[in-house]
C-alpha cells in the first residue's frame, strides 16, 4: 500500500539551492523527435476545452523543440515552474528581474495560451532581505513591541511594492494569480493552522489580506485571484484553510478561488475527498483550479521504506491510467466548478518528484508522473484521460 506522506516544507526552497533556474536537470533530459507519439494524438486541451483549460508549469528552457511542440498541441495554458517566484523575480531589494519570466509572456501571447502567474508571496524560495530590517537583524527575533510594529509596517511595505510591480508589468498578460501559496501548516502549531513562516511571525494574518487586496488593486479587472495550497483534500488543512478563507471573504478580501495544488499519488487521497474539498469551496462561491497536477508512483519520501523502482514496471503505469481516469472524470463532473487544470510538467523526463529522489534516495525511485513518457511517447494515463 502506498504510504500517504506530506510534502516537507523545504521542497521548494532545496529544489532552488539544488537547480537554478534555467538550469533544472535538463542535461540529464532526453530528447525526443517528430516520431514521439504526443506530437500526433489527439490534444488534451481540446478534449476538455468545453469544461477547463489544461496547463503545464514550464522553465524557459522548454520553449522550444519537442516541448514547445507538445506544449502547442496538447496545453492551452502555462505557468512558471519557477522563474516567477520572489526569490527569482527581486533576488536583492528593487532588483527586478523579469528576462526570463518576460519569455514565458512572450511564448503564451505568441501561442495563444493563458499564463498563471505563480506566485507571488511564499515562505519558500523568497530571499532572506524581505525579513532583515534596516539594521540587517532577522525581524522574526524582534522583542521590543515598538521595533515590531514597525518591522510589519516595513515588510508589509515590501510586499505591496513587490506585488505591485510583478502585476502591473503583468496586467495584460496573467489572468490567474497565486496571490499567496502555503499559508496553511499540516501539523498546525496555533488554533487556525496557520503556518508560522517569517511572513506570519512578523504581520499575523496581515500579510494575507494585504496580498489579496494589493493583487486586486493593480491587477486586470477581470485576474481573478487565487488562494494556493498542498493538502487541500487532507484534514485538518482542509479545515483550517476553509475557515481561512471563510473569514477572509467574511472581511471583504477579494479571493476569488483556491488553487489545488494536487501533488498526489496513485493510491491517495481517496477521489471522495477531492469532491468533498472542490464542493466545499464551491460552496462559498469560489472558483477551483487544480494547480499543480502531478499523480507519483511512490509514498512521500521515496526512502526504502516504499515501493521504489530502477525500472518502473508495466503494471504501475496501469494502475497510474485507472487513477487517472477516476480524476478526470471527477473533474469534468465538476467541470463548472473548476476552471483550470495544470499538470506541473509537461512529460516524464522532467519532474521535480526526480529530484526528491536525488535528495531522498540516492536517485533511486525515478517517478513518472505524468500523461507522456520521458521520450514524449503517450502513456495509458493518456488513453485513459482522453476516453
Ligand atoms: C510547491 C510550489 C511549486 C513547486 C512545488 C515543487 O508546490 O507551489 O512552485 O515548487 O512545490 O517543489
Amino acid at each position: 500500500m502506498l504510504k500517504v506522506l506530506r510534502k516537507p516544507i523545504i521542497t521548494g526552497l532545496a529544489l532552488a539551492l539544488l537547480l537554478p533556474a534555467g538550469i533544472n536537470s535538463a542535461a540529464a533530459e532526453t530528447s525526443s523527435d517528430q516520431s514521439s507519439s504526443a506530437l500526433s494524438v489527439p490534444s488534451i486541451a481540446e478534449r476538455y476545452k468545453k469544461s477547463f483549460s489544461i496547463g503545464a508549469a514550464v522553465e524557459p528552457y522548454q520553449l522550444e523543440g519537442t516541448n514547445a511542440a507538445v506544449l502547442k498541441r496538447h496545453y492551452n495554458s502555462i505557468v512558471a515552474e519557477n522563474v516567477m517566484k520572489p526569490i527569482n523575480i527581486q533576488p536583492e531589494e528593487g532588483k527586478f528581474n523579469f528576462t526570463e519570466a518576460d519569455k514565458l509572456v512572450k511564448f503564451a501571447k505568441e501561442n495563444g495560451m493563458d499564463l498563471r502567474g505563480h506566485t507571488l508571496i511564499w515562505h519558500s524560495q523568497v530571499p532572506e532581505w524581505f525579513f532583515l530590517d534596516e539594521e540587517g537583524n532577522p525581524m522574526v527575533n524582534e522583542t521590543d513591541l515598538q521595533q515590531r510594529e514597525k518591522n510589519k509596517k516595513l515588510l508589509l511595505k515590501r510586499l505591496e511594492t513587490h506585488i505591485k510591480t510583478v502585476v502591473k508589468r503583468y496586467k495584460n498578460d496573467i489572468k490567474s494569480w497565486d496571490v499567496v501559496n502555503e499559508v496553511i501548516d499540516d501539523s498546525p502549531q496555533n488554533d487556525r493552522g496557520l503556518r508560522e513562516s517569517a511572513w506570519y511571525k512578523i504581520t499575523g494574518d496581515e500579510y494575507i489580506k494585504v496580498a489579496f487586496e494589493t493583487d486586486r488593486r493593480y491587477a486586470a479587472k477581470d485576474a481573478k485571484l487565487y488562494i494556493n495550497d498542498y493538502n487541500t483534500e487532507v484534514e485538518p488543512k482542509r479545515t483550517n484553510l476553509y475557515n481561512l478563507v471563510k473569514d477572509l471573504l467574511d472581511q471583504g478580501v477579494p479571493i476569488d478561488g483556491v488553487g489545488h495544488q494536487a501533488h498526489i499519488q496513485i493510491g491517495w487521497p481517496s477521489i471522495a475527498d477531492i469532491e468533498q474539498s472542490i464542493n466545499m469551496f464551491a460552496g462559498l462561491g469560489l472558483d477551483n483550479q487544480i494547480t499543480e497536477l502531478d499523480v507519483s508512483l511512490y509514498g512521500w519520501p521515496p526512502r526504502p521504506a516504499y515501493p521504489t523502482y530502477d525500472a518502473i514496471p508495466d503494471s504501475e503505469f496501469e494502475r497510474q491510467a485507472v487513477r487517472y481516469n477516476q480524476l478526470f472524470e471527477l473533474y469534468e463532473r465538476l467541470g463548472d466548478k473548476i476552471s483550470n487544470v495544470t499538470f506541473w510538467g509537461i512529460a516524464d523526463n522532467h519532474t521535480w518528484l526526480n529530484d526528491r529522489a536525488e535528495q531522498y534516495n540516492n536517485g533511486v525511485g525515478v517517478d513518472a508522473p505524468f500523461v507522456f513518457d520521458t521520450e514524449y511517447n503517450v502513456k495509458p494515463a493518456y488513453h485513459a484521460i482522453m476516453d
